[in-house]
């Protein structure tokens, strides 16, 4: 009995997570408010609405019906020549707005008009619908008795999901048009996130990301956590670190054999990697960080002369795993061309004094930066000098405009602190760009651009490493992800890296279809279900698939 409900529930979601976009075009004003309005030629133009007298004082006397989009999310794009003629006023303010007393009349075009002349008036905005609303020209304090208000050329274009209740057809993946491709002219490459089980392992997906990216990163499989396939060590080497310290290291590493197959497989679709990640206070093994690698609830943390000898052999430990695997399977062309290197040492309420995230083992252990500064000692140390090393966090963009506190300066602080360590190397910030459609502004005196454009003038590149953009508390819309993609690759490809100058050399995207985002299992969204990524979960091609592809043909090469 539960399986079959468990069934029927996930074909509900199926269906639920089809939206079909449509756009309806209406060119007139309602016949209802029309019937008592004039339609006359007026300056050599047909079919113009003349609004005059007394009769018309206190009605919505030019509107466009939206009743039909009752309860749904829409874009209007709305457009109207006006002329107003009166002998009391040089100009009239004119505004055209949705009646929704809820959303606060949300005004979708606003100009101010010289009395006399004929002038366009153009706007276009998002409204969620909560009940039968209009779209009207607003005349509060117009004195109709002593003016004459003339209207041409309507257009109003509503766009939003199922406004018609088809079903939608939706171009599957493998039909569409290559991402990467759209891509190359702008970017070094373009990723998508996968993990191996179930995903990367299956030729599907296999085949659907050698369609469409350069580029994979592995959700899991590379992280410590993974790397150590959760043993416990039980048997120990000796490793003796670039200060002479002898330590115990445990012998085995069982991860490292997924990792070889992942490379493997990537390697055989065309694929590159980002390598993901080698220092996080997260999925990383309590035991790591305790004395004799203990479990023990009340076990000591190490001291920093151990836990840095200790750093540096798992370091030492992935790269020459990668550069062994690359020699003998690959001639010796990288395979993973990025390593983030260390992720979210950064204060979520960063202040210029305190500005590390302190809930980490790595933390407190070191109490400062000094275990970040080493990570990308030992990184430069170990990985090819062509293998980039990135720092890499979530809400980078935060504070962006500020001039201390706030994560873009905390970042900007590590960065500098790790430029100014001689055998230390830093090439990329790597923005995780878990954004949501509402947050951050893209562009703007505060914003994702703010950021990306300060860490530019840092000297370093910026990968956006893990963008998938939440719906958050707003009802998930196709059209309003499909604009918010095209407005952030818009700006990625502004702020590109080119031959001359730094900037943004890929983009990952954390996940393939809606069906498998991380997002819907945070506590923060029970209940309400995010839509963040390009396919859905049958891997049909969401209209923000071709947000993107628009911007990448619509931006200068
Ligand atoms: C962070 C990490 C990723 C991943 C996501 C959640 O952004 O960097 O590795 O764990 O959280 O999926």
């Amino acid at each position: 009995m539960k399986k079959i409900f468990c069934a029927v529930l996930a074909l509900f979601i199926g269906i639920n997570a089809v939206f079909a976009q449509e756009t309806v075009t209406i060119n007139q004003l309602d016949a209802q408010t029309s019937k008592a309005i004039k339609i006359k030629k007026v300056d050599g133009v047909k079919g113009v609405t003349v609004i005059k007298g007394k009769k018309f004082q206190g009605k919505d006397i030019a509107s466009v019906n939206l009743e039909q989009f009752v309860n749904k999310e829409i874009k209007i794009d709305f457009g109207c020549q006006i002329k107003i003629v009166s002998k009391s006023k040089p100009d009239y303010k004119i505004s055209w707005l949705v009646n929704d007393f809820q959303a606060g009349f949300p005004v979708i075009a606003e100009k101010r008009v010289k009395t006399g002349e004929w002038t366009t008036l153009t706007g276009s905005k998002y409204v969620s619908l909560s009940g039968k609303r209009m779209l009207l020209l607003s005349t509060n304090g117009f004195d109709l008795e002593s003016m004459t208000i003339y209207i041409k050329d309507v257009s109003v274009r509503i766009t939003g999901d199922d406004l018609s209740g088809k079903q939608p057809e939706l171009t599957p993946w493998m039909e569409a048009q290559s991402l990467k491709d759209v891509l190359h002219p702008y970017f070094d490459y373009f990723g998508i996130a996968t993990t191996w089980q179930g995903e990367f392992n299956t030729e599907k997906i296999q085949k659907g990301l050698g369609r469409h990216c350069d580029s994979i990163t592995t959700g899991n499989e590379f992280k410590p956590d993974f790397i150590f396939r959760w043993n416990t060590p039980t048997s120990f080497n000796e490793f003796v670190s670039e200060k002479g310290k002898k330590i115990k290291v445990p012998v085995k590493t069982p991860g490292l054999d997924i990792c070889g197959q992942i490379m493997q497989t990537a390697k055989d679709n065309g694929l590159e990697m980002r390598g993901h990640v080698l220092v996080w206070h997260s999925q990383t093994p309590k035991w790591f960080f305790m004395e004799n690698y203990s479990t023990d609830s009340n076990a000591k943390y190490v001291d920093k002369a151990t836990m840095n000898a200790r750093m540096e052999w798992y370091i030492k430990t992935m790269m020459d795993y990668v550069a062994k695997w690359e020699k003998e399977n690959n001639g010796g062309k990288h395979i993973i061309k990025t390593w983030d290197v260390v992720n979210e040492a950064m204060s979520d309420s960063a202040t210029e004094s305190k500005w590390l995230r302190e809930d980490s083992d790595w933390y407190k252990i070191y109490q400062s930066e000094e275990f970040i500064i080493n990570a990308f000692r030992y990184a430069n140390k170990y990985a090819p000098k062509d293998v980039k090393l990135a720092y890499n966090d979530y809400n980078s963009y935060q504070g962006s405009a500020n001039k201390s506190g706030g994560k873009t300066n905390a970042i900007l602080k590590i960065v500098d602190l790790i430029q100014k360590t001689p055998d230390a190397r830093i090439d990329v910030v790597g923005m995780q760009s878990h954004v949501q459609i509402g947050y951050p502004n893209v562009t703007g005196t505060d914003s994702f651009e703010t950021a990306v454009q300060r860490f530019i003038e840092k000297g370093v590149n910026v990968q956006v490493t893990e963008l998938d953009i939440a719906n958050g508390d707003s009802m998930y819309s196709s059209i309003r992800l499909k604009d918010k993609y095209k407005e952030y690759f818009e700006m990625f490809i502004r702020n590109r890296k080119t031959d001359t100058k730094k900037g943004i050399e890929g983009v990952t995207i954390w996940g393939i279809t809606d069906d498998g985002t991380w997002l819907n299992a945070l506590q923060m969204y029970k209940g309400k279900k995010q839509y963040p990524l390009l396919f859905t979960g049958d891997f049909k091609c969401k209209p923000a698939f071709f947000g993107i592809i628009e911007a990448a043909q619509e931006a200068e090469k």
